[in-house]
């Protein structure tokens, strides 16, 4: 059984073309990044006509690449939230017009349970397992009963761990997007350098990185800029320490979720989980701590519609299908709140 999934949520046009839930016989992303980086962060207008030039040659492309055609395609599933709505309207205008146009069942996908679902072409992960989706806009704890059976148990009061990677290498001057920039240069920084906070939000499980964001920002003004733009070592020490801090946070808060729901199955997902040190000090602590840690490979870690396409086989299967009145919702909470 093939799925077609397609994502426009963001900054990528993605289309894959899935076998059975499990095989990915193609994953098109066609990244806007060289649109955006001279303004130093999306611009959605820009977004959405980037979508809609590119929307079709990457469908195309899909189908091309896995050897499908249209004829074996069971069921087009897409994202229809949270994004930015004019780029999630592209995709959904085109699932829909595909779907009528070839008579093929259509099914939505919200995007977070999209990055969940990217776990299952890897691992045979059994349920109930802890979920950390940590991306450019959300920093979301999950208890994952099944695909499509998720409770929050935690989300951030403010900034999202990626969007505090983007705002950081911004100051720093470094270009969009941050995350991959900071996490290369912290490879050879000294993470004990500079002491930044752990904020720690007590009642609950939510997180908090606005406060860490103003601390590096609050650092900068004590030293000279000429010191953090020509001192490479200085910079290389900046993203080391803020980078330990984002990761001790999301860390300890996964392993306290997991001792809370007693559920010893742990999985981080989502743009941010493709971080070196993250993945590295995930693994560490999930063995001292006896948990089994899934994390998938870094390119289904960032925006892709493969995991779209998973997630959509496991709704065609229990007949869960949307119609042609679906719309894209640009705030769109997964699952039920604890
Ligand atoms: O999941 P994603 O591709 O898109 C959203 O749904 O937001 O996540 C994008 C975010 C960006 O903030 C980017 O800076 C961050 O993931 N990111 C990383 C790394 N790769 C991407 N953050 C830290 N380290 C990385 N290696
Ligand atoms: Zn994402």
């Amino acid at each position: 059984m093939n799925i077609l999934g397609i994502d426009t949520s963001c900054d990528e046009t993605a289309a894959s073309i899935v076998k059975d839930g499990k095989v990915i016989l193609s994953n098109i992303v066609s990244s806007q990044v060289d649109i955006h980086k001279k303004y130093g962060g999306i611009v959605p207008e820009l977004a959405s006509r980037s979508h809609i030039e590119s929307i079709i040659p990457v469908i195309d492309e899909a189908l091309m690449v896995s050897g499908v055609m249209l004829k074996d395609i069971s069921a087009i599933a897409v994202t229809n939230g949270p994004g930015l709505i004019g780029s999630l309207l592209v995709g959904v205008s085109v699932a829909k017009a595909l779907s009528y146009a070839a008579g093929i069942p259509l099914v939505a996908i919200n995007h977070l349970e999209g990055h969940i679902a990217s776990l299952l072409p890897e691992y045979d992960i059994e349920f109930p397992f802890v979920a950390l989706v940590v991306s450019g806009g959300h920093t979301n704890l999950y208890y994952t009963s099944d695909i499509g059976d998720y409770r929050e148990l935690g989300v951030t009061r403010d900034d999202a761990a990626g969007e505090a990677y983007d705002k950081v290498a911004k100051m720093l001057g470094l270009g969009y997007p941050g995350g991959p920039i900071l996490d290369r240069l912290a490879q050879e920084g000294n993470p004990d350098a500079i002491s930044f906070p752990r904020a720690t939000v007590l009642d609950g499980m939510d997180f908090s990185f606005s406060g860490l964001k103003t601390a590096v920002m609050n650092y900068l003004k004590t030293v000279n800029s000429e010191q953090w733009t020509v001192n490479k070592s200085l910079i290389k020490d900046i993203a080391a320490s803020f980078q330990e801090a984002v990761v001790d946070v999301l860390i300890s808060r996964l392993i306290e979720a997991s001792r809370l729901t007693q559920v010893e199955r742990i999985a981080i997902t989502g743009g941010v989980a493709a971080n070196t040190t993250l993945r590295k000090k995930a693994e560490e602590y999930a063995a001292s701590e006896g948990l089994m840690l899934y994390i998938p490979s870094p390119h289904l870690c960032t925006d892709n519609a493969a995991m779209i396409a998973v997630a959509g086989y496991h709704y065609f299967k229990k007949n869960l299908y949307s119609d042609l009145t679906l719309n894209a919702i640009a705030y769109l909470p997964l699952g039920s709140v604890s």
